[in-house]
């Protein structure tokens, strides 16, 4: 276990480059089973999800080499071999491979992945997706059981924009026998990240970041190496503004795709935070004290639920009261709690939560509970008055590559140590 020791009333400064996307990586990595052949993957972010990800390629028998930024999977050796719950536990995200091991061997036995600290998590749309499209799927002892001669393409709607579910299902249908057509599908940048890697192996899938994609199956045969780019991590991005808005700082960010952040930069110019936008860039400058706004979390291009818990960090400090509502993931409060023991005014009722704005946080003994909860205690810590002890964070290198260095690189202090 480590925990991270954070100086308070810092002032962010300085310019940073963004990573590459954690959640458009993961999937990618699970498409990379398609093609039986190697893919280069470039930008990749150095993250423990992506470690695992690595691993449970290397349990399936891919080749996987991980080199500064860039991945090499050779993926011709793979089997559809049991995928048990202790990789599962490891990190949800693993459930991505059932629509391409599906895809590839029409096989594939994976531990159910469960709930998660943030919500339920079902898996019903991407399993009845997978039943339409010619899957039989049963479900037991923990297990779930694909299986299929060759998938058929299908017409299917979603009863919500599901990004793992839009995901596996893409994956799946790149080899099945036909069209497949996919409505009401997530359009988040990932999934156009996604569509790209695919088209780039000889897939045929076309209308990512719209609500309809289109997938024409092709033969095994035609799949072929390739390499791909991962676009940057837009919630890494926002974290940082965010840590710049809140200490007051004057930061910028390179190595960004500026229309991915078009929810939040409404979100911060609406409460007052500087923001300037370039080609490839943002600038964010501290104002002083920000004003109250209200968010509610949609589905892209909505608020991202991945940017609520460090948005209410800034919240905790704004003048007047903001109202946040949580629609996607009915647990994702955790930090409330923290945040209170910083000082902060928060009232829960339901999936919202009342954010009265106060003068000041001070620094506290706080836990991290997932990843994104973590994200928003450093920042938190960074503003408050005197310091603070982050424990359990582990979740945050999960999503966040070399989080500490690039804090510190801006004039934050903090150290990692071992509990
Ligand atoms: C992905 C992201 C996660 C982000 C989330 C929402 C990755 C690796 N993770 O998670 O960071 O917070 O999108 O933007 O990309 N649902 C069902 N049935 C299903 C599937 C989902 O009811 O079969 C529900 C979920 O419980 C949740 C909502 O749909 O309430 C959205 O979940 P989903 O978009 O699937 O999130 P993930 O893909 O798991």
């Amino acid at each position: 276990m480590q925990k991270f020791m954070i100086a308070g009333s810092s002032r962010l400064k300085g310019t940073i480059r963004a990573s590459g996307s954690k959640n458009a990586t993961l999937p990618v990595l699970a498409a990379s089973i398609l093609n039986a052949g190697k893919s280069v993957i470039r930008e990749v972010p150095r993250l423990v999800d992506v470690l695992v990800m690595n691993d449970l390629l290397v349990h399936l028998g891919a080749k996987v080499n991980f080199d500064r930024d860039i991945i090499e999977v050779d993926s011709s050796n793979i089997q559809p071999v049991e995928i048990s719950e202790d990789l599962m536990r490891r990190m949800r995200a693993s459930n991505l491979v059932l629509g391409s091991l599906l895809g590839r061997f029409g096989y594939v036995k994976i531990a159910y992945p469960g709930g998660c600290q943030i919500g339920s998590r079902p898996m019903n749309l991407h399993l009845k997706g997978l039943q339409l499209l010619g899957a039989t799927i049963q479900e037991k002892s923990g297990y779930i059981i694909a299986e299929a001669n060759r998938l058929t393409g299908a017409e299917i709607h979603l009863d919500l924009p599901s990004v793992g579910a839009t995901e596996n299902l893409m994956m799946a249908a790149v080899l099945a026998d036909g069209v497949t057509i996919i409505r009401n599908v997530a359009k988040e940048p990932e999934l156009v990240n996604l569509q790209n890697y695919l088209n780039s192996i000889g897939g045929h899938v076309r209308g990512a970041g719209t609500d309809t994609i289109k997938i024409e199956g092709v033969r095994p045969e035609e799949l072929r190496p390739a390499e791909h780019t991962i676009i940057p991590d837009r919630i890494e991005v926002g974290t940082y503004m965010v840590a710049a808005a809140i200490t007051g700082g004057d930061v910028t960010i390179v190595n960004v795709i500026p229309e991915h952040l078009d929810p939040l930069l409404a979100k911060l110019r609406e409460a007052g935070v500087n923001v300037t936008v370039g080609n490839g860039y943002v600038r964010v400058l501290g104002n002083g004290r920000v004003k109250a706004v209200d968010i509610k979390t949609m589905p892209y291009p909505g608020f991202p639920t991945d940017m609520q818990p460090q948005m209410m960090a800034l919240l905790s400090l704004a003048e007047g009261t903001s109202v946040i509502t949580e629609t996607i993931f009915e647990n994702r409060f955790k930090h409330v709690g923290e945040l209170r023991r910083m000082g902060a005014d928060i009232k829960v009722e339901g999936r919202t939560a009342i954010v009265k704005g106060v003068d000041r946080l001070s620094g506290a003994c706080v836990e991290a509970s997932d990843l994104r909860a973590g994200a928003s205690l450093i920042l938190a810590a960074l503003s408050a008055e005197g310091g603070s002890v982050l424990e359990n964070v582990q979740h945050i290198d999960r999503g966040y590559d070399r989080s500490e260095t690039k804090y510190n690189a801006l004039g934050g202090r903090i150290i990692r140590v071992q509990s």
